[in-house]
């Protein structure tokens, strides 16, 4: 297992559409276990396949009291019903909105990291998890989310943040 570099915003491939794998092979347990391992590392709670450099759609999860897991080509094939909740992104470190409207109840169809179906529902934190996940792999970060005020005010303080981690190279991504 290793702890991966996490891709800062705007770099390349985060704003980009993630691709379908179209094969399932051994090295996406793998993979999956890194990404893991990078979330868990970053004291994140979800990591998709951009974040990592990789524009593939796949992203690791782990609400604070669930289990992780790992969805490969996911589809969010119902949502229903909206919040506006806090969030934050590994890939823009220390800016957080608490104004990112999300559903509150999904229902999600993915494979496994093995390439067996998985078909199930989400509510809350966890569908919030799998909704900002899932956008990663359209190249859309939470700010794309927010009213345009709020975007800039947050984009804003992302840049004096970026400026600073690339001056101290604190970050490794
Ligand atoms: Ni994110």
């Amino acid at each position: 297992m290793s702890v991966l570099n996490v891709v800062l915003y705007p770099d390349d491939p985060l704003t980009r559409k993630a691709a379908p794998f179209t094969e399932i092979g051994p090295e996406l347990v793998q993979l999956a276990e890194d990404m893991l391992e990078t979330m868990h590392a970053y004291d994140g709670v979800g990591l998709a396949g951009p974040q990592i450099g990789i524009a593939r759609r796949i992203f690791v999860m782990q609400p604070p009291d669930g289990e992780a897991i790992c969805l490969v080509n996911p589809e969010i094939v119902t949502m229903e019903g909206r919040v506006e909740g806090e969030e934050g992104c590994l890939s823009m470190p220390r800016v957080y909105s608490d104004r990112v409207p999300r559903a509150t109840y999904i229902e999600v169809k993915a494979l496994d990291p093995t390439g067996a179906p998985i078909h199930f529902e989400a509510h809350d934190f966890a569908a919030r998890i799998i909704q900002h996940e899932y956008d990663h792999l359209e190249g859309i970060l939470f700010p794309d989310r927010l009213d345009i005020i709020s975007r800039e005010a947050v984009l804003q303080e992302w840049d004096d943040v970026r400026a600073a981690l690339d001056a101290t190279s604190e970050h490794t991504g």
